[in-house]
């Protein structure tokens, strides 16, 4: 027989495809993915793909541009900026994937109360913290500070003293948790937005101490566009939507025997707060930074101008597993039975 020639199965039916069939034979490919999940999520992601492109009737000119687009995106990405994270941000995908996570051990009600499902199914509030958007900006190997230093090692802005507890659900502090922080300064500028800067600024991490207590100076964070100036802004551009983001920290807070939160703490009062590019401000997560005129901070120190101070406490759901099933190794871990 001639190559190629007249053997129905040498396409395995792949060939002269109608649009619908098309689709069906793309989803046969993937029965033989080697991964069960990895095969249900790219089939879904095929399905959604092929029935956004039907819907919109996609033109071979918006096909090129959207593969431009995506081509961009990864061009302007490197170790420092990350193009992908923010167009998931922007989308409102990562807040989405948060929402879904953090609803497996903990959830919200619809007042946006956090909640635990419980061993029966029903879900019961926790008042564990909020999570929010992980967001773009975050650095593996942040130096790390002792309670009571100064986490802005020179980052412009007014000095803020931040404090707070590290809690389970029931209140009870939590030791040695490690506490990740990352902010803008006062010009809205993260430490990896300056060219050859070299050195952590406005970032670090630090553990909270026997009374689950952490406290760090830092300096007050300021509202700021994001990036506008790549293919994320063009997309902000093109749908008249503004780049800002209220004022915040970010916090990523974990230990052993608790669900790991990544979260931000908002400050009150910013006009960006139910404007946010990215959909990331809960009420829980919004509270005061204090203004002060020069005098001693709540560390005993002496400040000669005007000082900010910040204190919220961070509450951690018990992990999936805890939570499951009724914790009693986690009982064993934290002395914590029943919780
Ligand atoms: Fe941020």
């Amino acid at each position: 027989m001639a190559r190629g020639g007249g053997n129905e199965t040498a396409n395995n039916g792949k060939r002269n495809l109608s649009d619908e069939d098309l689709t069906r034979a793309v989803l046969a490919s993937f029965e033989g993915a080697k991964s069960k999940r990895f095969g249900e999520v790219i089939s879904s992601l095929v399905r959604h793909l092929h029935a956004f492109v039907e819907e919109v009737q996609l033109t071979e000119d918006e096909w090129f541009k959207g593969i431009d687009f995506l081509t961009r995106t990864g061009h302007i990405t490197d170790d420092n900026r990350q193009e992908f994270i923010l167009l998931s941000d922007v989308l409102g995908i990562s807040m989405l994937v948060v929402g879904i996570n953090h609803r497996k051990a903990v959830g919200a009600t619809e007042s946006g109360e956090a909640v635990e499902v419980v061993g029966d199914g029903h879900r019961e509030p926790t008042g564990a913290t909020e999570a929010t958007v992980f967001g773009p900006f975050f650095v593996e190997g942040s130096p790390r500070y002792e309670n009571g230093d100064d986490l802005a090692n020179g980052a412009p802005g007014e000095p803020c003293h931040m404090e707070g507890r590290v809690l389970s659900t029931k209140g009870k502090p939590i030791p040695d948790a490690r506490i990740e922080v990352w902010q803008a300064d006062e010009d809205g500028f993260y430490d990896v937005q300056y060219e050859d800067l070299g050195v952590a600024r406005g970032r670090g991490h630090l553990f909270s101490d026997e009374e689950g207590r952490f406290r760090f100076w830092s300096v007050r964070p300021e509202a700021y566009p994001i990036p506008d100036d790549g293919p994320v802004g063009e997309l902000l551009e093109a749908t008249n939507r503004g780049p800002m983001r209220p004022a915040h920290v970010h916090f990523m807070v974990e230990a052993p025997g608790y669900e790991k939160l990544t979260t931000h703490v908002f400050e009150d009062g910013d006009e960006h707060l139910d404007s946010d590019a990215v959909f990331g401000v809960k009420d829980s997560l919004v509270t005061p930074f204090v203004r002060h005129d020069p005098g001693t901070a709540p560390d005993g120190t002496d400040v000669d101008g005007p000082f900010y101070t910040m204190s919220y406490d961070i509450v951690l759901a018990l992990s999936t597993e805890r939570a499951r099933d009724g914790s009693r190794d986690g009982a064993a871990q934290t002395g914590e039975a029943g919780e």
